[in-house]
C-alpha cells in the first residue's frame, strides 16, 4: 500500500512516516518546507534504512496535485499540512484560513478527480473549545476559541459534508491532545522556530541552556497543584494511532472522529519534575500570571479509539521526557 503524506516533513508527519514504514505502508511525502527542514529526509533514511519519496509542493497547488495523483496511485492521503501557531492565527487569520481550509478543499478536489477516496486528517482537541465536562469524549460539543481552532472545525465540517455527498468517501479526523516527545533514536523530534509557545519544547530548551527559566503560567487553577493540567501524548504513540485508524477502516466510508490522547492529565509542575528526572538536573522555573485563553484542565476520554481501533498509548511521561531530552541534546539547534 502507498499513501500520500502532506506535511510529512513536519513534526508529527515525519514520525508517522516511520510508523507507516514499520507497518509495511509506503509513504510519499509532499511538503512545501514552510515549517520544516529538508534534513528530516536523511534522518528518516537513517532510522528506516530506506529513502522516502519526497515531492516539494503545496496543497494549494491544484495543478501540481493533479499531476501527482495522475502519476502515482495512492490508497489514502494522510493530511498533516497546516499552519499551527494559535497566536499567529489571531494576527493573520486570512493566511490561516487560506492555507488550512482552502488548501484542504484544493486537496479534496484533486483527490476526488483522481478517485482517491480516503483521507486521515490531523485535527485537534482544540475543536472542543472550552471544555464543558471532563474527560472529553467525541460527543462533546464542537467549538473554537481562535482562528487556528476554527480552521480545524471548518475542515472537519467540510470532510463530513464531502462524505455525506458521496458514499465512497472515508474521512477519519484524529483529534490530538498534546503531542510531545521524539523518536527514541534521538534523530528526529520537534524543533519550533523562535521562542516555543508550548510547554515541553520550552522546558527542553531551558534544560539545554537556550532559555533561562520556564515561566509557569498560573498557579491558582483548581487542579492538584494549582498549575494547568493537560493530556500529553508521545508522538510515536500518536503516529501509531494513525496507522491503526487507517488499517482498521479499510472497508469503511463516511466521516469518523477519534480522540488520540492517553486519558491522563499531568500538571505543569509534574512535567517539569519529570523532565528534571530525565535530564538529571534542576529545571529553573518561576511562577507567572495565567496565559490569556488558557483553561485549567484538559484530558481525553480515549475509549473510542481503544474499542474501535484496538489502539491505546503505550509510552509514559518518562518516555516522553527522556526522548525529548535525548533529541534536544543531540540537536539543540534543530535540523
Ligand atoms: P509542523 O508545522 O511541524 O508540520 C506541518 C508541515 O506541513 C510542515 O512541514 C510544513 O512545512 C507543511 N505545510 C504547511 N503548509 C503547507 C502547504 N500549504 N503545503 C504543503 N505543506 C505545508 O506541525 P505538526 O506539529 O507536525 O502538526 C501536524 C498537523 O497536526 C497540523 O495539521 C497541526 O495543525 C496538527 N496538530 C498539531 C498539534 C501539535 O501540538 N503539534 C496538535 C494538534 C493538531
Ligand atoms: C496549545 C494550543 C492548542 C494546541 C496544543 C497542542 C494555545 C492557546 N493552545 O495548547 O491549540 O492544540 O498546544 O499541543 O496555544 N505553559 C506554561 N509555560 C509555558 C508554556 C505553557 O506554564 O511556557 C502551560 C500552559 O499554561 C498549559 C500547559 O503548560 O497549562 C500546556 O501548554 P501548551 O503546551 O502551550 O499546550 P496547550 O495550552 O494545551
Amino acid at each position: 500500500m502507498k499513501v500520500l503524506v502532506t506535511g510529512g516533513l513536519g513534526y508529527i508527519g515525519s514520525h508517522t512516516c516511520i510508523a507507516l514504514h514499520n507497518a509495511g505502508i509506503t509513504p510519499v511525502i509532499l511538503d512545501n518546507l514552510s515549517n520544516s527542514s529538508i534534513h528530516v529526509l536523511q534522518q528518516l533514511h537513517k532510522i528506516c534504512g530506506q529513502t522516502f519519496s519526497f515531492i516539494e509542493g503545496d496543497i494549494r497547488d491544484q495543478h501540481q496535485l493533479e499531476q501527482i495523483f495522475k502519476q502515482q496511485s495512492f490508497d489514502a492521503v494522510f493530511h498533516f499540512a497546516a499552519l499551527k501557531a494559535v497566536g499567529e492565527s489571531c494576527q493573520q487569520p486570512r493566511r490561516y484560513y487560506e492555507n488550512n481550509v482552502c488548501g484542504t478543499v484544493t486537496l479534496l478536489d484533486a483527490m476526488y478527480n483522481n478517485d482517491v477516496t480516503r483521507i486521515i486528517f490531523s485535527s485537534s482537541a482544540t475543536v472542543y473549545g472550552e471544555p464543558q465536562y471532563l474527560p472529553i469524549d467525541e460527543q462533546h460539543p464542537i467549538s473554537a476559541t481562535n482562528p487556528y481552532g476554527w480552521s480545524k472545525v471548518m475542515v472537519e465540517q467540510i470532510l463530513a459534508d464531502n462524505c455525506q455527498s458521496d458514499s465512497q468517501q472515508l474521512a477519519i479526523s484524529l483529534r490530538y491532545f498534546n503531542p510531545v516527545g521524539a523518536h527514541s533514536s534521538g534523530l528526529l523530534g520537534e524543533s519550533p522556530n523562535g521562542i516555543p509557545n508550548n510547554l515541553m519544547p520550552y522546558i527542553a530548551q531551558t534544560a539545554v541552556g537556550k532559555r533561562a527559566k520556564v515561566s509557569v503560567f498560573g498557579d491558582d487553577y483548581d487542579t492538584n497543584d494549582g498549575t494547568g493540567v493537560r493530556d500529553y501524548i508521545h508522538v510515536m504513540d500518536l503516529a501509531e494511532g494513525h496507522v491503526a485508524a487507517f488499517t482498521n477502516h479499510q472497508q469503511d466510508s463516511g466521516f469518523l472522529a477519534y480522540n488520540l490522547g492517553t486519558g491522563q492529565g499531568y500538571s505543569v509542575l509534574e512535567i517539569i519534575a519529570a523532565f528534571s528526572k530525565a535530564s538529571r538536573q534542576q529545571i529553573p522555573f518561576q511562577m507567572a500570571p495565567r496565559r490569556q485563553g488558557d483553561i485549567a484542565c484538559n484530558y481525553a476520554d480515549a475509549n473510542l479509539a481503544k474499542a474501535k481501533l484496538g489502539w491505546q498509548t503505550k509510552l509514559t511521561i518518562n518516555d516522553m521526557t527522556r526522548d525529548t531530552w535525548r533529541w534536544q541534546q543531540n540537536y539543540p539547534q534543530g535540523l
